[in-house]
C-alpha cells in the first residue's frame, strides 16, 4: 500500500515542506529560504532563525499539501528533523509536527539531518531505478557538518571522520565573509574559482595526527586570512561590502567584475584545497573500506568543482551527488528518510525533544 509522509524541516536556515510517497516519489518540495534575512551578517543569526521559521512553517506545510494535492486525512505521518542543528530552530518544526500528530492522531517519526542528506541520494537512485551498492561511503558535507561514514548495508552507519574544526561550507562562508562576500558564500566562491589561478598561490593542506581520515579546515582559513592581511586589501574589500550594504543582490558578473585576478586566484586555490581535502579522504576510505559506491550530500555537494573532480575517472567505484535542489537543506530528504521508521513501526511520542548535537554514528 503507498503511503504519504510529510517531511517538516527547520534545522537551520530553511524551513521546509515536503510530501513523499512510499518513501521514493517526491509529490512536492518547498523550501523557503532566510538567505536574504541572513546574507549581510555573513552567516546565520540563530535568532533571527527562529523568528523567520515561525513565520514560513504554516505557509511552507499548507503549500507543501496543495501542491501534493494531499489533505492531512491522505496522511500516513509526519516526519520531522529532531537534529542536530539550531535548537531554536529545531523547535518550531517540531512543535509544529507535533501539533499535526497531536490533532489528527498521525504518528510522528523524529528524522536525523545528517541521515536526510544521505537519503537524498537513495530516493533519487530509487526513483530512477538505480541500485546503490553496498558497502557504500557517504560524505556529507554543509555548512554544519563534514562527516565521512560507511555504510555496510542500507541503514547502518560506521563513523569514519569527521571535521576536528570548521565544517568545509563554514569554510567557505568564512572566507567569502573574509574577503567582503555575502552568505551563503560557497556558490559565489565556486563560481568564482574558475575564473582563477589555482597555481598562483600556495595554501596549505592539513596534516592530521591520529585519524587520518579526520578533517580540519582551520589552517586553511587562517592562511587565507594572512594572506588577506599580507596584501592591504581594505580598500577592495571595502567596495564588496559596500555592494552587500546596498539593498539588492548583486549578480556573480558584478562580483566578479569587482574582484581583482590575485583574489580570484587565492579563491581557486582555496576551493582546489578543500575539493582535495574532501577527495583524499573518499580516496583513502574507499581504499581501506573496499566501498562499491560514493554518495556525496549536504549543500558542498552542489559545489561544480567537486562534482566535476569527483566525475573524473578518480575513483573506481560510482560517485553519487544528489540534484543541487536535494543537496541543500530540504525536506524531502527527511521525509524519505522517515520511511524505514514507518515500515518498523518506530514512531516517537509528543515528549520527543530537539537535539542540538544529536549524532548518526
Ligand atoms: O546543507 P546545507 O543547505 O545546510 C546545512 O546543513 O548546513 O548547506 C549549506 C552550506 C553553506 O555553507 C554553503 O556555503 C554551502 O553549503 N554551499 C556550497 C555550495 N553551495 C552551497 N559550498 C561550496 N560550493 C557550493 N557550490
Ligand atoms: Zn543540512
Amino acid at each position: 500500500m503507498p503511503n504519504l509522509i510529510l517531511g517538516i524541516e527547520s534545522s537551520c536556515d530553511e524551513t521546509a515542506a515536503s510530501v513523499v510517497c512510499s518513501g521514493r516519489g517526491i509529490l512536492s518540495s518547498v523550501v523557503a529560504s532566510q538567505i536574504g534575512t541572513h546574507r549581510k551578517y555573513g552567516g546565520v543569526v540563530p535568532e533571527l532563525a527562529s523568528r523567520e521559521h515561525l513565520r514560513a512553517i504554516v505557509p511552507a506545510v499548507r503549500e507543501a499539501l496543495e501542491r501534493a494535492g494531499a489533505g492531512y486525512g491522505s496522511l500516513s505521518a509526519v516526519a520531522v528533523t529532531e537534529g542536530p542543528g539550531l535548537v531554536g530552530s529545531l523547535l518550531v518544526g517540531l512543535t509544529f509536527a507535533k501539533a499535526i500528530c497531536a490533532a489528527r492522531g498521525l504518528p510522528l517519526i523524529g528524522v536525523n539531518h545528517i541521515e536526510g542528506h544521505i537519503h537524498a541520494v537513495l530516493i533519487e537512485a530509487s526513483a530512477a531505478g538505480t541500485e546503490i551498492a553496498f558497502p557504500a561511503l557517504a560524505l556529507v558535507a554543509s555548512g554544519g557538518h563534514t562527516h565521512l561514514f560507511e555504510l555496510p548495508i542500507e541503514g547502518r552507519y560506521r563513523l569514519m571522520g569527521k571535521t576536528r574544526d570548521d565544517a568545509a561550507g563554514e569554510a567557505y562562508d568564512k572566507v567569502a565573509k573574509l574577503l567582503g562576500f555575502g552568505y551563503p558564500g560557497g556558490p559565489l566562491l565556486d563560481a568564482l574559482a574558475p575564473h582563477g589561478d589555482a597555481n598562483a598561490i600556495r595554501l596549505p593542506f592539513s596534516k592530521m595526527k591520529g585519524n587520518a581520515l579526520d578533517f580540519s579546515f582551520s589552517g586553511l582559513k587562517t592562511a587565507m586570512l594572512r594572506w588577506v592581511e599580507s596584501r592591504g586589501m581594505e580598500a577592495e574589500i571595502a567596495v564588496r561590502r559596500e555592494m552587500l550594504r546596498a539593498a539588492r543582490h548583486p549578480t556573480t558578473g558584478e562580483w566578479l567584475a569587482a574582484t581583482p585576478a590575485g583574489t580570484l586566484n587565492a579563491i581557486a586555490a582555496f576551493q582546489r584545497v578543500v575539493i582535495e581535502e574532501l577527495l583524499r579522504r573518499l580516496d583513502r576510505a574507499a581504499e581501506e573500506s573496499g566501498a562499491k559506491a560514493i554518495i556525496v550530500s549536504g549543500g558542498v555537494a552542489c559545489n561544480q568543482g567537486l562534482r566535476r573532480a569527483a566525475a573524473g575517472g578518480r575513483f573506481r567505484c560510482p560517485v553519487y551527488f544528489p540534484t543541487p535542489g536535494l543537496s541543500t537543506d530540504n525536506a524531502a530528504m527527511i521525509a524519505a528518510a522517515a520511511q524505514g521508521k514507518f515500515n518498523r513501526g518506530e514512531f516517537a511520542d509528543l515528549t520527543l525533544k530537539a537535539k542540538a548535537g544529536l549524532t548518526l554514528a
